[in-house]
C-alpha cells in the first residue's frame, strides 16, 4: 500500500508531469538511505519515460524534509562513509535531464534544503522554513549546501546560514533568490508547481533540455566557456524542427505545434 512507499509517484491530469511525494511522515521525511534509493529509482524510471516531460518533487504539507537521517548517521565512521561513498548517490539527481520543479511547504532543513536546491525551479509557501542546521550537529552541509546555497543567495547570507543554522521563511527565501515563486496564503504549492511544470512540459523538449543545460553550465564554467556552451546550444537549435515551427507560428500568428524534433 502507499503507506509503505517512501516515495509516492503520481501523474498530473495531462500525464506529462510526474509528481514524486516524499512519504516518511513519522520521521518528518528524514532522508534515509532507503528513501534516497527509492527517490533515485523513481527518477531513473521517469528519465526513461518518453511521456514524462517534467518532474515535481514535494513532501508533506508541514514538512518537505527535515534533513538527512540523523539517527542513521549518528554512529557512522569515516571508513564506512568514505568506502560506501556516503551521499554520493545524491548526485544522480543533479544529472537528470528533465526539468525538476521543487514544491516546498514547511521544513526544508539540512539535506532537505539541499534537495530542494537541486530543483531547477523552486516554489514554496510563505511560511516554509529553510535552514542549514548542520552546525548544530557538529557537521556542515554535505550535498551542496555550502556551494549551491552560496551561488543562489551570495556569500554573506550563505555564511550566515551555514555558521549559525539560522532559519529563513519562504518570503525571505524568495527575496534572497533561493526560490523563484511563493504561493499565496492557502494556495496549494503542489498545484502551483504542477502548473509551472505543465507550462514547461508544453514547450519543445529539445529546447527545454538545452535551456536547462545552458543555465546549469553557468554554475560549473568560467564565463567564457559558459558563453561558448550557450552559443553552441543556441546554434544547434537551428537544426531542430521546433525552431522552424516556433518561428513560423509566430510569423503566421498561430500557436506552434511542437514535434520535439
Ligand atoms: C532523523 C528525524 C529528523 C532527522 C526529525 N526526526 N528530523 N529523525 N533525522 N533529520 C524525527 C524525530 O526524531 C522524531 O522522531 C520525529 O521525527 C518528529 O520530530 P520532532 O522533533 O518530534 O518534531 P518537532 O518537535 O515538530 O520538530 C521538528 C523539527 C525537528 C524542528 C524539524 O525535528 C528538527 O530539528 N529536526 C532535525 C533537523 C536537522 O537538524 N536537520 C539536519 C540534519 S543533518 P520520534 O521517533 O521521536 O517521534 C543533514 C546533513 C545533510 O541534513 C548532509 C547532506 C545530505
Amino acid at each position: 500500500s502507499s503507506a509503505d512507499q517512501l516515495v509516492i509517484p503520481t501523474r498530473s491530469d495531462s500525464n506529462k508531469v510526474a509528481i514524486l511525494t516524499l512519504n516518511r511522515p513519522k520521521a518528518l521525511n528524514a532522508l534515509s538511505t532507503p528513501l534516497f534509493k527509492a527517490l533515485n529509482a523513481e527518477l531513473e524510471k521517469l528519465e526513461e519515460d518518453d511521456g514524462v516531460r517534467a518532474i515535481v518533487i514535494t513532501g508533506g504539507e508541514k514538512v518537505f524534509a527535515a534533513g538527512a537521517d540523523i539517527k542513521e548517521m549518528k554512529d557512522k565512521e569515516f571508513a564506512e562513509a568514505y568506502t560506501t561513498n556516503f551521499l554520493g548517490s545524491w548526485n544522480r539527481l543533479a544529472s537528470i535531464r528533465k526539468p525538476i520543479i521543487g514544491a516546498v511547504a514547511g521544513y526544508a532543513l539540512g539535506g532537505g534544503c539541499e534537495l530542494a536546491m537541486l530543483s531547477d525551479i523552486l516554489i514554496c509557501t510563505p511560511n516554509a522554513v529553510f535552514a542549514q542546521p548542520e552546525i548544530t550537529l557538529g557537521i556542515i552541509p554535505g550535498m551542496g549546501g555550502s556551494q549551491r546555497l552560496t551561488s543562489l543567495v551570495g556569500k554573506a547570507r550563505a555564511m550566515d546560514m551555514v555558521l549559525t543554522g539560522r532559519k529563513i521563511d519562504g518570503v525571505t527565501a524568495e527575496r534572497w533568490g533561493l526560490v523563484s515563486r511563493v504561493t499565496r496564503e492557502g494556495e496549494s504549492v503542489v498545484q502551483e508547481a504542477v502548473k509551472v511544470a505543465e507550462t514547461v512540459a508544453g514547450f519543445g523538449r529539445v529546447a527545454v533540455q538545452a535551456g536547462k543545460e545552458a543555465v546549469n553550465g553557468s554554475l560549473d564554467l568560467p564565463l567564457e566557456q559558459g558563453l561558448r556552451l550557450e552559443r553552441r546550444l543556441f546554434q544547434q537549435l537551428f537544426a531542430t524542427q521546433d525552431q522552424k515551427e516556433g518561428m513560423s507560428a509566430f510569423a503566421e500568428k498561430r500557436k506552434p505545434s511542437w514535434t520535439n524534433k
